[in-house]
């Protein structure tokens, strides 16, 4: 369902009671895009904010789904604008909500920049929204950021993998069960977005063993298939080199 014809901003539910939330933007050839995710539940989850600019245009998205008032949890990978650009925005519009990051993220950025105190989550820590537990990994550095983490929803074993496998382009499909590590992997090789951390392959594999029925990228198209057998490819190419990394980032000026 498209929410704005004017940006193109569009909802999706991706998998049960999952709503991809879609913009696409002009920042580099080609296009890309920002997705949030909000999960439907007795107590809603927003699982990244878009940009502050972008905040009137994710607001009406989220409330073709229901009442943003009803939100109850907001939160993010990592510390970044499109990640957490509009959460003090989020935090006025939906009074009982509570920002969450990993307890690293909490202590350096979100309880600086939170307008409420945010909660600071543990690897492994599991918490209920309602009819589904929710499971963060603390996943530093990969692909970047000290306060790296990645959410995973046990009942629909959904990775909300933030920018894992961000994938280029404007006009992505939803969802698709075409692998989606060819794009990134072409992504990679133009913007270099992985810190090269000695514990990447590790931390793959660790999402891996979670089988995985999606990849709720940030950036791109939603990938269902076999998602633990492309963490590993992702793995055995980074160890491999194979990234094309030497080209600079190509920004465009609107
Ligand atoms: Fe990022
Ligand atoms: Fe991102």
């Amino acid at each position: 369902m498209i929410t704005n014809q004017e940006t193109g901003t569009r909802v999706d539910e991706v998998a049960a009671g999952i709503y991809r939330i879609c913009t696409p933007l002009d920042v580099i050839a080609g296009g890309f895009t920002v997705n949030s995710y909000l999960i439907a539940d007795d107590e809603p989850l927003l699982f990244h904010t878009g940009y502050r600019k972008l905040f009137p245009i994710t607001l009406e998205a989220v409330r073709k789904v229901m009442p943003v008032e009803k939100v109850r949890w907001i939160g993010g990978s990592h510390f970044e604008g499109d990640e957490f650009g509009a959460l003090n925005d989020f935090l006025a519009a939906a009074p009982e909500a509570t920002p969450f990051g990993t307890e690293i993220g909490v202590l350096t950025s979100l309880n600086d920049f939170a307008s409420r105190p945010a909660r600071g989550l543990r690897d492994g820590d599991e918490f209920s929204i309602g009819s589904r537990r929710m499971k963060w990994l603390y996943t530093p550095h990969v692909p970047h950021g000290w306060d790296c983490g990645i959410l995973f929803d046990l009942s629909t074993k959904t990775l909300l993998c933030g920018d894992l496998f961000t994938q280029p382009g404007a006009n992505m499909p939803p969802v698709t069960e075409s692998e989606v590590l060819t794009a990134s992997e072409g992504m990679r090789g133009m913007m270099d977005y992985y810190a090269h951390a000695t514990s990447t392959s590790a931390i793959l594999e660790r999402l891996a063993s979670l089988r995985p029925s999606m990849l709720a990228c940030q950036h791109g198209s939603a990938y269902r298939g076999d998602s633990a057998a492309l963490l590993r490819e992702l793995a055995s190419t980074i160890e491999r080199g194979n990234g094309k990394l030497s080209a600079q980032p190509r920004a465009v000026t609107a």
